[in-house]
C-alpha cells in the first residue's frame, strides 16, 4: 500500500514539476534550435536593410538596359529625329489574333479622335470639344506614311495629340500600327507587310533547309 502511495505522490510531483515548465512565466532564453542557419537565413532577405549598398536596400533594381523577358528591344529613337524614325521599322509579324488586338487597342486609345473608321471623325472631334482635326489616316496625306512615323506619333505625340508611350508598350504600338497599315492597304495604301507566316503551314511540314534559307 505504501509503495502505491509513494508512486502516486511521485507521479503528482512529476506532473506538477512538468507543468511548472509551462506555467506562463516569461521565458528569458530562446532555448536551443537545431541548425539555426536553416531557420534564420544567413543571406539578406528581400526588403531588409543592407549595409553593402549605398541606398541600404537589399532588393536591387534591374541593371540599366535590362529588357524584361518577352519585351521588345528599346527603340533608341529621340524626339524630333525625323530621319531616324521615318526609316524605323519592326521585325515583328502578327497573326490574326494579334491584328485583332491591334484593332482593339486602336479603338480604345485612338478611335476617340481618329474614329473607328480611321477617317479622323472620332466622337471627341465630332463633338466639337477637340479643336484640332485628328489625322484622317485614310487620306492620301497619311496613306503612305512610313510606319516609323506613326510609331513616333504614338511615342511622342504630335502637336495636339499627346504621347501614348505609357499606355502602349513596344509590341502593342506595333500591333496598332499593323492594324492601321492593314486598313490603309485596303484603302489604296501600300501592301500590308506585317502578316505572320501562317502557323499551321509551319506545323504541318517543317520547312526544308533550302526553303528555310530562302526565308532569311
Ligand atoms: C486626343 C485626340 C487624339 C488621340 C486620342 C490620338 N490622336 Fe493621333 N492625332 C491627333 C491629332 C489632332 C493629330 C494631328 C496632329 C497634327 O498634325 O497637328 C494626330 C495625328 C496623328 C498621326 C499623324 C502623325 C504625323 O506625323 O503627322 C498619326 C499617325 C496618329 N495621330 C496616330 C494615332 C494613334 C496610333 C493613336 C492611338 C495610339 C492616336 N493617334 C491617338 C489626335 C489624336
Amino acid at each position: 500500500m505504501n509503495k502505491i502511495k509513494s508512486i502516486v505522490v511521485a507521479g503528482l510531483a512529476l506532473t506538477a514539476g512538468l507543468m511548472s515548465c509551462d506555467s506562463g512565466d516569461k521565458r528569458r532564453t530562446p532555448g536551443h534550435i537545431y541548425a539555426p542557419d536553416m531557420t534564420y537565413s544567413r543571406a539578406y532577405d528581400a526588403y531588409t536593410s543592407n549595409p553593402n549598398f549605398e541606398d541600404g536596400l537589399t532588393s536591387r533594381p534591374p541593371v540599366a538596359g535590362s529588357i524584361a523577358r518577352g519585351h521588345e528591344l528599346p527603340d533608341h529613337l529621340t524626339e524630333g529625329d525625323t530621319n531616324a524614325y521615318k526609316t524605323f521599322n519592326s521585325q515583328l509579324r502578327f497573326d490574326e489574333n494579334e491584328l485583332a488586338e491591334g484593332k482593339r487597342l486602336f479603338n480604345i486609345y485612338c478611335a476617340i479622335c481618329h474614329g473607328m473608321n480611321l477617317d479622323g471623325q472620332g466622337p471627341l472631334f465630332n463633338s466639337g470639344k477637340f479643336a484640332s482635326m485628328p489625322a484622317n489616316l485614310k487620306d492620301a496625306k497619311y496613306l503612305h506614311m512610313p510606319s516609323g512615323q506613326i510609331y513616333a506619333a504614338i511615342k511622342y505625340g504630335k502637336n495636339m495629340m499627346g504621347s501614348y508611350a505609357s499606355q502602349l508598350d513596344g509590341k502593342q504600338r506595333w500591333m496598332v500600327i499593323a492594324y492601321i497599315k492593314k486598313v490603309q492597304s485596303e484603302n489604296g495604301g501600300d501592301a500590308y507587310t506585317y502578316a505572320a507566316a501562317p502557323a499551321a503551314a509551319a506545323e504541318v511540314a517543317p520547312a526544308a533547309p533550302a526553303a528555310e534559307a530562302a526565308h532569311h
